[in-house]
């Protein structure tokens, strides 16, 4: 009997620090990681360079047509390609985070990249995180987590990402982003950020990473046959 891929959904509000779990949790198990959000980011860049209005559907349409997103994994961290052009850091800039909620809230724009996503988990185990990776991408999933913190402690974290990584930026800034982006993701008409009935809460306010990596790893283990 051929064993099905184990697809694990990682779910939650914005820099809540998904994607550190959701990369250790694929590193420890070797499951692809995809980082949704880069994707719906990539797009948002796109549309940014090429002046694409959100309300010109037939603009957002074609500009689809011409969107290649791909994840390349070099020396340990994951490169997010345009177009074959590295993205990475340029999608993390305020530009595109001001930007991304509204494009991502587009359907059209959502169609396309749910049709990517659901490609990418055909075969392999993979680890996805987004905002509704467990209720529209992959609603079979066989884990499912929802992750949340206080929204203070994850302003203060991002915060510190940022400066660290040279961005000019208030606290203020980044807490009102934060907000804004809550508020859009789970108000929006078309798949709003909502817990999946059977998806697993983990608030990691007070929590390290390796107590967050131990949380989804016994989760894990439990289907894959390992626990
Ligand atoms: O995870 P992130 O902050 O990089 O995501 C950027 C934006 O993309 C976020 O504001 C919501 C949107 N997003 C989405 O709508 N659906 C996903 N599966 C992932 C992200």
């Amino acid at each position: 009997m051929t064993k099905k891929n184990i697809i694990v959904a990682i779910d939650g509000y914005s820099s809540c620090g998904k994607s550190t779990v959701a990369k250790a949790l694929a590193n420890q198990l070797h499951y692809v990681y995809v980082d949704s959000g880069a994707m719906y980011r990539a797009v948002t860049l796109y549309f940014l360079r090429n002046g694409i209005r959100l309300d010109d559907e037939q603009a957002v349409n074609e500009a689809l047509k011409h969107i290649y997103i791909d994840f390349h994994k070099e020396q340990g961290s994951t490169r997010v390609l345009l177009n074959d052009e590295d993205v990475s850091e340029e999608i993390r800039q305020m530009p595109v985070s001001e930007q991304v909620s509204a494009v991502s809230a587009l359907k059209a724009v959502r169609q396309a990249m749910v049709a990517q996503q659901q490609k990418m988990g055909e075969r392999k185990n993979l680890v996805m995180d987004g905002r509704d990776i467990g209720t529209a991408v992959f609603p079979e999933a066989a884990v499912k987590i929802f992750m949340t913190a206080d929204p203070k402690v994850r302003a203060e974290r991002r915060y510190l990402e940022l400066t660290n990584k040279g961005q000019n930026i208030t606290l203020e800034e980044v807490f009102e982003n934060i907000a804004h982006r809550d508020y859009q993701d789970t108000t929006r008409k078309e798949s709003p950020l909502v817990r999946a009935e059977d998806a697993i809460i983990l608030d990691n306010t007070e929590m390290n990473e390796a107590e967050q990596l131990n949380f989804v790893l016994a989760k894990v283990e439990k289907v894959d046959g390992k626990g």
